[in-house]
């Protein structure tokens, strides 16, 4: 019997490629740069399964051109807001993702953002290549501290939590806003309170939100305008939360204290982006998840739902599970990625 056929739109790590290798006819985009949008139609065409990446945009007109054989479609990441959900659903198209797994990597990173962005250990490491370390100075490098500080966090999933648990090593007092979450877990110490609370109170405030309609650019000049003139904004969620404009804007009047963003908009930043100008914004290239185990689990993940998918099974981590009880609905109601 032949192999299914399928298109992995870049070279994952082994332990997903492997799996997927030894089940399905794949053709592997091999380029270290995503398919451009001619490419991925045309490497699409008769397949009967995706496995994409965020970077990837997958549409209606992407399904389409796959073709009615197209049984699943597998996003390699927790987020999808590269992906039109409706449009999946309306073709009775399964689509899975990898919740869970990078939790503790992404929380783990989220805090590495928030000590270098406070302590200035990126400017600090400019600072001695530049050869400007003369002398210890009593007013070398100022930060806010960390311990004892009052932490926000914006959305209280997983990731949100996991931070949360990080800090009260910290004897951070934590605020969370996510009214999906009425009341904290009970091993947590942590206080929902509302967005403009949690803005005006925080020292740090941490973005754990996935983007959606409502989510996009939550941090803009009013919510900037409410922080403190000492606070930290740490961004491992997705560029488009936050106003790149507005942030610039104020980091450069020290309207607040620094940044830090695993995550911009667009993403690569432009190499022209005025944040790329501030001592005061860190910025480095969405690697929140890039720890090894991680990324294994990640591929190994994607590959399971995948060939779930092509075997008619039900995905392991599917984002629309819907498809397997309401075949045939409606069209497309809109794109978010
Ligand atoms: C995801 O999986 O959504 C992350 O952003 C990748 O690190």
């Amino acid at each position: 019997m032949s192999k299914p056929k399928v298109f992995v739109t870049r070279i994952i790590p082994d332990a997903g490629l492997r799996l997927v290798q030894a089940h399905c006819d794949v053709d592997l985009w091999t380029d270290e740069l995503p398919p451009p949008r001619e490419a991925l139609l045309a490497h699409v065409a008769g397949v009967d399964g995706l496995l994409c990446l965020l970077t990837d945009r997958i549409d209606g007109e992407v399904m389409d051109a796959a073709g009615p054989g197209l049984k699943v479609i597998s996003n390699h990441a927790v987020g999808f807001d590269n992906i039109d959900v409706p449009a999946a659903t309306a073709r009775g198209i399964p689509l899975g993702n990898t919740p869970g797994i990078l939790t503790d990597a992404t929380a783990d990173f989220a805090f590495a953002l928030l000590l270098a962005a406070a302590r200035r250990v990126v400017e600090g490491e400019r600072f001695v290549r530049a050869g400007k370390w003369r002398t210890w100075g009593p007013s070398l490098l100022l930060g806010p501290d960390v311990h004892g500080s009052t932490l926000g966090l914006i959305g209280f999933g997983r990731i949100g939590q996991e931070v949360a648990r990080r800090a009260a090593g910290f004897a951070m007092r934590v605020l969370y806003h996510d009214t999906s979450q009425p009341a904290p877990p009970p091993d947590l110490n942590a206080t929902p309170v509302a967005l403009e609370t949690l803005l005006r109170e925080s020292d740090f405030v941490s973005l754990h939100v996935p983007l959606t309609p409502q989510t996009r650019r939550l941090i803009n000049r009013e919510t900037l305008a409410l922080m403190k003139p000492t606070a930290v904004l740490v961004n491992t969620a997705r560029g488009p939360v936050v106003d790149p404009d507005a942030l610039y804007e104020a980091l450069r009047d020290r309207r607040i204290f620094a940044a830090a963003l695993d995550v911009t908009d667009p993403e690569p930043i432009p190499m022209d982006s005025p944040l790329l100008t501030l001592d005061n914004c860190l910025i480095v290239p969405h690697i929140a998840s890039a720890s090894v185990a991680t990324r294994d689990k990640m591929a190994r993940m994607a590959a399971e739902n995948l060939l779930a998918g092509l075997a008619g099974e039900r995905l392991p981590h599917c984002v629309n599970p819907e498809v397997y009880t309401r075949p045939g609905i409606e069209a497309s109601a809109g794109f978010s990625g």
